[in-house]
């Protein structure tokens, strides 16, 4: 079934602000010069791809939401509604970036075959993703409150949270140099509930059920989360677990 997550930039302002916030450490892995040419995969509505420019590099960001595009449009900066999976561009940036946004791209070896095209030779790919075991305990309850109303849990998973060895092996394959990846974990102090987070990124979950049935199917998962994910204060904490990797591009 395809991924039926939308994106409301002001809903993801409020929900999701720490994604950039919690993006520098890739950033400092990526370590641009002033003047490269950058591409932003996933660039979403455009705040860490304003830090690049404001690096002073040439940023082009491409993202599949037009909304979040417009928003990022808005910064000022040059985006465009792309396919990560199916990317353009031939032999033009001296890195890919990219932050939270590869674990959305389930075909992952077209996406780092287009990574591959659109850079210069010895280019680098430079991102990091949700990685094996990323809110494994939000999906969890995302998957069996869905089976106790009847409906197909796995299947409405649209994301790609994968392996050192996984990842790894595909950007051999796929014609790059591995320079260093490693799997972090990352415990994530939410902004506010997990319905806010629920709401912001669970929607191939939620469009599982009728408009009707949707606030008390994440009521429900929400409440069964409370014990784990909740402190005593009511501060949620999400259990993220990154993949960051720096990579060369092999001629
Ligand atoms: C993220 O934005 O990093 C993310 C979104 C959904 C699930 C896991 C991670």
């Amino acid at each position: 079934m395809a991924n039926s997550q939308t994106w409301n930039p002001e809903r993801y302002a409020r929900n999701a602000r720490f994604v950039a916030d919690l993006g520098m450490p890739v950033v400092e892995l990526l370590a641009a010069d002033r003047g490269e040419r950058i591409l932003d995969l996933g660039c979403g509505d455009g705040a860490l791809t304003l830090k690049l420019a404001d690096m002073g590099c040439q940023v082009i960001g491409v993202d599949g939401s037009a909304e979040q595009v417009l928003a990022a449009r808005k910064l000022g900066l040059d985006c465009r509604v792309m396919d990560g999976e199916n990317l353009s561009f031939e032999n033009e940036f001296d890195a890919v970036f990219s932050n939270a946004a590869l674990h959305w791209m389930r075909n992952s070896d077209a996406v780092i075959a287009g990574v591959r095209r659109a850079l210069r030779q010895d280019g680098r790919f430079v991102a990091e993703l949700g990685g094996y075991g990323c809110c494994a305990k939000i999906c969890k309850a995302l998957v069996e409150a869905l089976h106790r109303r009847g409906a197909d849990g796995e299947g409405a998973s649209p994301w790609y949270f994968p392996t050192v060895e996984d990842y790894s092996t595909r950007l051999v394959h796929g014609g790059f140099a591995v320079s260093s990846i490693a799997l972090i974990q990352r415990p994530t102090p939410l902004p506010g509930d997990l319905t806010g987070w629920l709401e912001t990124f669970a929607e191939s979950f939620t469009s599982r059920l009728p408009p009707a049935s949707r606030p008390s199917y994440i009521a429900e998962v929400e409440e069964s989360l409370r014990p784990e994910l909740c402190d005593a204060e009511g501060k949620w904490t999400a259990d993220y677990v990154r993949l960051r990797f720096s990579a060369r591009k092999q001629n």
